[in-house]
C-alpha cells in the first residue's frame, strides 16, 4: 500500500488539487490547515482534516506520528505579492518562521521527504527570457524572500538530516480541477485569470490593466501561466523521485516555457464567454516584471512530466466552469 502523505494548506486553492490528486492515485491523504484562508468544504470528506497551525508543534507532530506520515507537502502560506510589501513581517512569520517549525517537527518525528511550494517570485525581475533554475534568485518583495529563506531552510535541512526535499519554483497557477470537484475560491482574489474570470461573471466591474507601457509585445505584463492540475500532478511525480532516491533533492522550475499578455488572456476570457470584460488601464503595480517565463527543461529533463492542460482557453474555461459553480459561496 502507498503511503500516507500530510498536506499543509490542502483546503486552499493548490493545495486542494494535490489532495484529490494524491487521492485519485491512492496514496493515504491527511489535510492541516487553519482555514484562515482555505475552506472545509474544499477537503473532501474521506479525507482527514487537521483544524490547526502548522507551527502548532505538538498537534504537528500528533498528527504526524498518529498517521505515520512518509512525506509533507507544504502549500500553507500567504501569497499575495502587494500585500507582502505592505506587511513584511506578516510573510516573514507565515512563510518562513512557521514553516521552520514546520520542517522541524518534520525532523524530530522522522519524515522522509518534504514538498515545498516555491516561487518563481524568488527570482526578482530577471534579464533572461527564459528563466532557468540557475538564474540568479533576487527576489524584489518580501514575499519573494520569505520563499526562498525556506528553500535554503530545506537546503541545509536536507544536507544535516535524514530527508530530501523538491522545492517546486510555481510560475502563475490558474485554472482548476477539469471535473469540478475544487478550484480557486479565495476571496478577494488578486491573480489575473481569478479576477478576469470574476467580472465575466458579474461578480465584479471589470479588470484594471496594470502597466501598458512595459517593454513586451504589447506593453502588457507577461506571464507562465499553468494549469493547477499539471501543476499537482508534478507534485506527485516530485513525491515518486524523492522516494526513488533518497539522497537527491531537487530545486525546479514549474512552468510551460511560453507566456502570454494580460492583453492575450483577457482576449480568452472574452472568448469563453462571448462577452467582453470591462477593461481599463492603469498604472503599474509596485515590484511587477515585465515578463516571467520559465525555462522548463529541467523538470521536463528529470520527472516523466507530460502537462496536460498547456493551453490557455482550457485554463480559462475550467477557471470560468469553476467560478459558475462557486456561485456566492466564497
Ligand atoms: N494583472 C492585471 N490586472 C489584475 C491582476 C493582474 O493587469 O487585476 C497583471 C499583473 O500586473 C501581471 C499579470 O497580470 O502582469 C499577472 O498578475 P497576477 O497578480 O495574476 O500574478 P503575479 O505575476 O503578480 O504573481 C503570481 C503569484 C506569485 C508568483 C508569481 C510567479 O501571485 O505568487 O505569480 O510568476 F510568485
Amino acid at each position: 500500500t502507498k503511503p500516507t502523505i500530510l498536506v499543509t494548506g490542502g483546503a486552499g486553492y493548490i493545495g486542494s488539487h494535490a489532495v484529490l490528486a494524491l487521492r485519485d492515485a491512492g496514496y493515504g491523504v491527511v489535510v492541516i490547515d487553519n482555514l484562515v484562508t482555505g475552506f472545509d468544504w474544499a477537503v473532501p470528506a474521506d479525507v482527514p482534516l487537521v483544524r490547526g497551525d502548522i507551527a502548532d508543534q505538538p498537534l504537528v507532530e500528533a498528527t504526524l506520528r498518529d498517521h505515520d506520515i512518509t512525506a509533507i507537502m507544504h502549500f500553507a502560506g500567504s501569497v499575495v505579492v502587494p500585500e507582502s510589501v505592505e506587511n513584511p513581517l506578516k510573510y516573514y512569520h507565515n512563510n518562513s518562521a512557521k514553516t521552520r517549525d514546520l520542517i522541524e517537527s518534520a525532523v524530530r518525528t522522522g519524515v522522509k521527504h518534504f514538498i515545498f511550494s516555491s516561487t518563481a517570485a524568488t527570482y526578482g525581475t530577471p534579464d533572461v527570457e527564459k528563466v532557468r533554475e540557475d538564474t540568479p534568485q533576487r527576489p524584489i518583495n518580501p514575499y519573494g524572500m520569505s520563499k526562498l529563506m525556506t528553500e535554503y531552510m530545506l537546503r541545509d535541512v536536507a544536507a544535516a538530516h535524514p530527508m530530501n526535499f523538491c522545492a517546486l519554483r510555481y510560475f502563475n497557477v490558474a485554472g482548476a480541477d477539469p471535473q469540478g470537484r475544487t478550484g480557486q475560491s479565495t476571496a478577494g482574489a488578486t491573480h489575473l485569470i481569478k479576477v478576469a474570470v470574476e467580472a465575466a461573471l458579474g461578480k465584479r466591474a471589470g479588470v484594471s490593466i496594470f502597466g501598458t507601457d512595459f517593454a513586451t509585445p504589447d506593453g502588457t505584463g507577461v506571464r507562465d501561466y499553468i494549469h493547477v492540475t499539471d501543476l499537482a500532478a508534478a507534485h506527485l511525480l516530485a513525491l515518486e523521485a524523492l522516494i526513488a532516491d533518497p539522497a537527491r533533492s531537487h530545486l525546479l522550475n514549474c512552468g510551460y516555457g511560453r507566456g502570454f499578455s494580460v492583453l492575450e488572456v483577457l482576449d480568452a476570457v472574452d472568448r469563453a464567454t462571448n462577452n467582453p470584460v470591462q477593461r481599463t488601464m492603469a498604472p503599474r503595480r509596485a515590484g511587477d516584471p515585465a515578463a516571467l517565463i520559465s525555462d522548463n527543461s529541467a523538470i521536463l529533463a528529470t520527472f516523466p512530466w507530460q502537462p496536460a492542460h498547456a493551453d490557455l482557453d482550457q485554463i480559462v474555461a475550467h477557471a470560468l466552469a469553476w467560478e459558475r459553480k462557486l456561485g456566492d459561496r466564497a
